[in-house]
């Protein structure tokens, strides 16, 4: 379970792992308030980020925490970053520091960033703790709650990792102000997810709300923060290691990496592949008889209305499609398994996809250009 309470304008949500619970504190003006960092701040630190988050963010944090220049890494930004040779570089900046095991280390900067230091944070010494202060909208809604940390391999993306928790989860709406608008639109379709496959209440408020969104409206920011890590902790309390139900946060992902994959990881940001996406699951589930063709058109509207594409990208096939589809981590007994809208508000997984279903679903999608 997951309780909310305010202390001084901050929200803070539990993640309930028994000794391994955490808090998420979420607000504005909160990186630079000790009362913030209690858990962690007589304890030595060090602190990963990368050089734009560096530019506009470090210096507070670092003042407020007293973290010495050479107790503080900054990498070059992007996936490269997340790479075998990235973690080794880490851990021996962590070594010739002395980085004692009672030490936590510091994620500061999106999901690149939160992936590679949890990684580290989880086998350097066997294991040290990591705070996350997430500074995507992606990061704060998504990647920094629930301790899957990671790294890619020439092979595939996050191929190699390790469930390690935070202590201590950060979300500052301030530090969104300066990330790209093209990278907050990307945040939005994690955030649309939620609403669809949890919360109908959620993505009516959504629709509502979308252009205050966009606007990067304080309030509301920190509303759906509060809401998705919410719904996020929930879901990672009653299934930490993806045996059941914390699968459905992978809705539209399945048909987003043959997407990703198919473009070479070059054309769209994750969350732009995801609202794609998330379009295609919601209309294989409207084929199958499950979702209204209205809430169909909902979600297309709602995609739409914050800027994100619903289109698959020009010339990818069907075949494309079914190529990249079958390295999916979710593929079981040869069947994909897919993360489809039982309604509007409820996910399920499911193999029972039939192919004739699947192939009308790629074809209509591969041969328009309208959705
Ligand atoms: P990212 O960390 O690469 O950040 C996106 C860009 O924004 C980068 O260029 C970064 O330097 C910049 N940036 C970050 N914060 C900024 C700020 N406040 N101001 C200005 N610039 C800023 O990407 P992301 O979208 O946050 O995360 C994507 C990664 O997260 C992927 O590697 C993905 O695999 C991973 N991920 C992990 C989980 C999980 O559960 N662990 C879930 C979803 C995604
Ligand atoms: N982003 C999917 C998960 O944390 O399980």
């Amino acid at each position: 379970m997951t309780a909310s309470t305010r202390r001084h304008g901050t929200r803070q949500l539990q993640v309930e792992l028994g000794a391994r619970s955490y808090p998420i504190r979420i607000g504005n003006d909160l990186i630079a308030d000790a009362a913030v960092w209690r858990e962690v701040c007589d304890r030595p630190l060090r602190l990963l980020c990368d050089e734009n988050v560096a530019r506009d963010w470090l210096k507070p944090l670092v003042a407020r925490l007293g973290i010495a220049p050479e107790h503080v890494r900054i990498v070059t930004p992007g996936e490269a970053s997340k790479s075998m040779h990235q973690v080794s570089a880490c851990l021996d900046w962590l070594l010739e520091t002395h980085t004692p095991r009672d030490a936590a280390l510091v994620a500061l900067g999106g999901g690149v960033i939160g992936d590679l230091a949890g990684f580290v944070a989880a086998i350097y010494l066997r294991g040290i703790d990591f705070v996350q202060v997430p500074t995507t909208l992606l990061a704060q809604v998504d990647s920094s709650v629930g301790g899957k940390t990671g790294v890619n391999h020439a092979r595939g993306k996050n191929l190699i990792g390790a469930f390690h928790q935070p202590r201590l989860v950060i979300a500052d709406s301030d530090t969104l102000s300066t990330l790209p608008a093209r990278e907050f639109r990307a945040g939005i379709a994690e955030v649309i997810k939620y609403g669809m496959l949890g919360d109908t209440e959620f993505f009516a408020w959504l629709e509502g709300n979308m252009p205050r969104l966009l606007a990067l409206d304080a309030q509301r920011i920190t509303d759906v923060v509060e809401r998705c890590c919410g719904m996020k902790a929930q879901i990672v309390a009653a299934d930490e290691r993806e045996s059941g139900r914390r699968a459905l946060l992978n809705l539209g992902h399945t048909f987003a990496h043959a997407i990703e994959t198919h473009t070479d990881y070059a054309r769209y940001l994750h969350g732009e592949a995801v609202a794609i996406g998330l379009y295609m699951a919601a209309d294989l589930s409207q084929r199958l008889g499950w979702l209204a063709q209205a809430d169909l058109q909902r979600v297309h509207a709602l995609i739409r209305a914050a800027e994100l594409p619903t289109e698959v990208p020009e010339g990818m096939t069907p075949e494309d499609f079914l190529r990249h589809m079958a390295h999916d981590k979710k593929v079981a007994a040869g069947r994909i398994r897919f993360v489809l809208l039982r309604r509007l508000g409820e996910a399920l997984v499911t193999a029972e996809v039939a192919p004739e279903q699947l192939d009308e679903l790629l074809q209509a999608h591969c041969a328009t250009d309208a959705a």
